[in-house]
């Protein structure tokens, strides 16, 4: 059994390896390590104080996949509820969709008793929006922000990739050889309201099949939707390629990319007979795994692949 990770998921490996050790299920498991690091203030890219859109509101993306089925739920845009991968799982095991989006997922989400009246934002990071806003636009301008008819414009300024995105990912194995795979993210930074990245949809930012292995990935999220990256490197274990170049194959597929907007980009996969790997177009990012005889998360150097970065 094997729990792998993106580095800011460290703080709910043990719970997460609680439960596989335990004999739990890798779907628990999964939601299990993800829920800490959606309570985890001082994670900006994932949960509770998580950077907002560009007004200012939190939307948070999640999905969860089980391998042994791949059935999948996922919630995109949702506003001030988490655990937002705990909604993304009832979507899953309660309706006979697969995506919520915006009010939907808010109104299924109280529905399932999941109200959040707490404030999910910190003063902190209140100040940390409209210093970065304000380096591009006046007072008067960042005022009126959400009466703007040009938001688009200042949402091209605001999510260029220097400032920042980030995303949790998690798969887990669990004794009975089944995989499940979790994302969930804040979405990128400043970003136009009711933008969905890769977290929430089923084949770019997550995929999980018992079969093969599973992929998750962080990063700029569009890319990833537009080469189906998490399905992409599961269909190419499918046709029988390793894990590693499955991955490579994938980045590589991502490189090849045409047009404008190419950002930087990070994977984590596990084949099925349990063997992790990550990836990364930036050098010197890391990725964490435990398995079962482990007494600790080893945290491992992700292989380069690079990406040309191409922006407006
Ligand atoms: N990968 C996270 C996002 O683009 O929202």
């Amino acid at each position: 059994m094997i729990l792998v990770g993106s580095t800011n998921a460290t703080i709910g490996f043990p719970a997460g390896m609680e439960i596989l050790r335990s004999g739990g299920s890798a779907l628990d498991a999964v939601e299990a390590t993800i829920r800490p690091v959606e309570d985890n203030p001082d994670d900006r890219t994932v949960g509770f104080n998580g950077y907002p859109n560009i007004l200012g509101e939190l939307e948070l993306d999640a999905s969860i996949m089980d391998g042994r089925t791949l059935e999948s739920g996922a919630i995109g845009a949702l506003k001030g509820v988490i655990p937002a991968i705990s909604v993304a799982r009832k979507v899953m095991e309660t309706l006979p969709h697969v995506l919520l989006v915006g009010d939907g997922a808010d109104r299924f989400a109280k529905e399932m008793g999941f109200e959040s009246t707490e404030e999910l934002l910190t003063p902190e990071v209140k100040a940390a929006r409209e210093k970065i806003l304000r380096q591009d636009m006046s007072a008067a301008e960042f005022a009126s922000l959400a009466e703007s008819d040009n938001l688009r414009q200042w949402v091209k300024l605001a999510t260029d990739p220097e400032r920042t995105y980030g995303t949790v990912n998690v798969i887990a194995q669990d004794q009975n050889g089944d995989i499940a795979c979790g994302v969930s993210t804040s979405g990128w930074a400043w970003k136009y309201p009711g933008r969905l990245g890769d977290s929430p949809i089923i084949g770019a930012g997550n995929y999980a099949d018992n079969r093969y292995g599973a992929a998750a990935c962080t990063g700029m999220g569009e890319m990833a939707i537009r080469a189906s990256t998490a399905r992409s490197i599961v269909l190419y274990l499918k046709m029988g390629l390793s894990i590693t170049d499955a991955c490579a194959q994938a980045m590589q597929d991502l490189n090849e990319l045409g047009g404008k907007f190419i950002g930087r980009m990070n994977l984590i996969a596990l084949d099925k007979d349990g063997t992790p790997a990550g990836y990364s177009s930036m050098k010197g990012k890391t990725f964490v795994y435990q398995t079962s005889e482990m007494e600790t998360y080893v945290e491992q150097e992700r292989t380069l692949v690079e990406i040309e970065e191409r922006w407006g």
